[in-house]
């Protein structure tokens, strides 16, 4: 297959964990007979030095033009520091996110064998955890308008707001993912409080009986973030507006023991987008310490989500297990044995692939 990728490292440990992502990512087009070309672009702080805006139209042209994006990871704390700054990183990201039209941020908690001691949770609670958020991506608080103060600059206000046909185009792929997993689905919101909420859980309710397999449990974002800690086995797939998917996926991100562990997709529209759920780092940058395995299991979501080639999707995930299990792994999940870089373990991974 010929596969065109656009390559956004952004910030931070982005262009290192991202270099990783294509020795494995050339290593299985060299196993599996695909061409795969690559097209670089700026977005984050670092297109912000470079052009003056964290999303350049130079970039836009070549994400739009491309197959599928793997991105890194976007943020610099001179801007985290700053809130008077005008232009921000993360407006990068959000006008990404609007512009290629990727409404569905698909993240997966699952666990690995020879990590689970490593989660914060008791391991009778975690041992076999597998979830997975669906999350609105491009509507809600995040874009709602009118947003800003008033004149005095003594209030603040921000709009959340849905319509139906962004609760719809959501919740059907929430349902249609549940009915290839264990066909439960969880609506999370506010109902008992936001409107926004209350027309979430009702269009939710609306399509459930086109989807007579699927079971549908509707729950309170406070009693999910409760009910994730205390028995995530409980969830298969939930569906959520853009802030409580924020908020709730960093919780369930940790749950498998590493946040350097899990991927994303970002779906929608002709382009997906892929990337690890951890942020930027800044502290790590250039150290070559950081852990690459969330980038490379997002190029696995990569070729199943954006090609639908699963087996090159598997051969990733299983040499991402046996990095784990043989101890092949940065410092941050070594656990007293050896550490490796970031380049070491991206070079191991390519080889384990076509040795
Ligand atoms: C994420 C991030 C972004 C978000 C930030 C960087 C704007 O936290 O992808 O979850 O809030 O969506
Ligand atoms: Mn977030």
């Amino acid at each position: 297959m010929e596969m065109n990728i656009a390559l956004l490292p952004g910030d931070g440990i982005g262009p290192e964990v991202i270099a990783q992502a294509v020795k494995v990512v050339n290593a299985i087009g060299k196993k599996f007979g695909h061409n795969i070309s690559y097209k670089e672009g700026l977005v984050g702080a670092c297109a912000i030095d470079a052009t003056g805006d964290p999303y350049p139209d130079a970039t836009h042209e070549i994400c739009a033009g491309s197959d599928a994006v793997l991105f890194g990871a976007i943020g610099d704390p001179k801007y985290d520091n700053d809130p008077k700054a005008k232009v921000r990183p993360e407006q990068g990201l959000l006008r990404m996110r609007q512009k290629l039209g990727l409404f569905a941020n698909v993240r997966p908690t699952f666990t690995f064998p020879s990590l689970v001691h490593k989660s914060p949770l008791k391991l009778d609670r975690v041992d076999g955890v597998d979830f997975v958020f669906f999350r609105e991506l491009t509507g809600g608080v995040y874009f709602g308008e009118p947003r800003g103060r008033n004149e005095q600059g003594t209030k603040a206000f921000d709009t959340n707001v849905y319509s139906k046909e962004e609760i719809v185009r959501l919740a059907r792929m929430g349902f249609e993912a549940a009915q290839g997993r264990r066909k439960l689905l969880t609506c999370v919101d506010k109902a008992n409080v936001m409107a926004t909420s209350r027309l979430w859980r009702e269009t939710v309710q609306e399509l459930a009986p086109e989807y007579p397999d699927v079971k549908v449990e509707y729950e309170f974002v406070d009693a999910v973030a409760m009910r994730l800690i205390q028995w995530p086995k409980a969830y298969d797939v939930l569906i959520t507006e853009n802030l409580f998917g924020d908020i709730l996926t960093d919780e369930a991100s940790v749950i498998s023991g590493s946040m350097g562990l899990m991927p994303s997709a970002s779906l929608g529209s002709k382009v997906k987008l892929f990337e690890p759920i951890h942020g930027s780092y800044p502290q790590a940058a250039g150290k070559d310490i950081a852990n690459p395995l969330a980038t490379v299991l997002s190029a696995a979501m990569m070729f199943d989500y954006a090609f639908g080639l699963k087996a090159e999707a598997q051969a990733i995930s299983d040499v991402v297990n046996l990095s784990l299990a043989e101890g092949y792994v940065t410092e941050d999940i070594a656990d007293g044995g050896k550490a490796y870089k970031t380049s070491e373990v991206g070079d191991w991974l390519a080889a384990k692939i076509l040795g």
